[in-house]
């Protein structure tokens, strides 16, 4: 399972990718107008420095989905255009993927909307497992769900889990079969934590120090 981070916060992006453990980025109004940039310039500089940029359309219609949707996508080619999961978003989605644009379809909360995500060629679905979580329903299992459907028909789309809220998220994700998490970059960060490689590293360290601490000092130079 490739990890993306789920933020417009360059800073974030580019630290996570100096981890070396990202493959994307996701982004959504919501977040670019959190992170408070102007849309193009900040998918543009995401864009310098990682793969996979999800960028979404913001208009409602379908005809002005599709103009929006090659704007984004002429940005850089590491843009992935969002469409929502409505009939004028994936409308426009198939019209996009007809024509080679990366679709990823967006508010994804069934797996008959998953299907349709398939059907108009959608590179990437992304169902939101804390949102549902959010109303009672069980999100993780609608991404194993998705997973199994897409499996037992061979849909080549890829299966994005996202709305991931906490690290367990991840793991169940991963043990799902989806073949993305999005991560926000709290999230990310609190996977690297476990006490006893926080523990362990400290007690390594203090070892090398005390072996460092009992050799002798070296002997003056000979002139
Ligand atoms: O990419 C957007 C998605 O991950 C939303 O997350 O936490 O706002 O439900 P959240």
């Amino acid at each position: 399972m490739k990890l993306f981070l789920d933020t417009a916060v360059y800073e974030e992006i580019e630290e996570a990718v100096g981890w070396g453990v990202i493959d994307g980025v996701t982004t959504n109004p919501t977040l670019i107008a959190k992170a408070g940039h102007d849309h193009e310039e900040q998918v543009k500089r995401i864009c310098q420095i990682i793969g996979n940029v999800s960028a979404e359309v913001v208009s409602e219609k379908r005809d002005d989905m599709i103009v929006e949707g090659r704007r984004l996508a002429s940005w850089h080619r590491n843009v992935i255009v969002k469409v929502p999961m409505t009939p004028d978003g994936l409308a426009a989605g198939k019209v996009l993927a007809v024509e080679g644009t990366r679709v990823n379809v967006t508010l994804c909360f069934s797996v008959n909307q998953a299907l349709l995500s398939a059907a108009i060629g959608a590179y990437i679905v992304s169902p939101f497992a804390g949102r549902l979580d959010d109303i009672n329903e069980d999100g993780m299992k609608v991404v194993a769900d998705i997973v199994a459907a897409y499996r037992q028909q061979e849909i080549k789309t890829l299966v994005l889990a996202a709305s991931m809220r906490n690290p367990m998220h991840v793991t169940q994700a991963a043990l799902a079969g989806a073949d993305i998490a999005t991560l926000p970059f709290s999230v990310l960060k609190q996977m690297f934590n476990h006490p006893l490689t926080e523990a362990g590293q400290k007690r390594f360290l203090d070892d090398y120090r005390k072996t460092q601490e009992a050799k002798p000092a070296a002997a003056p130079a000979k002139r």
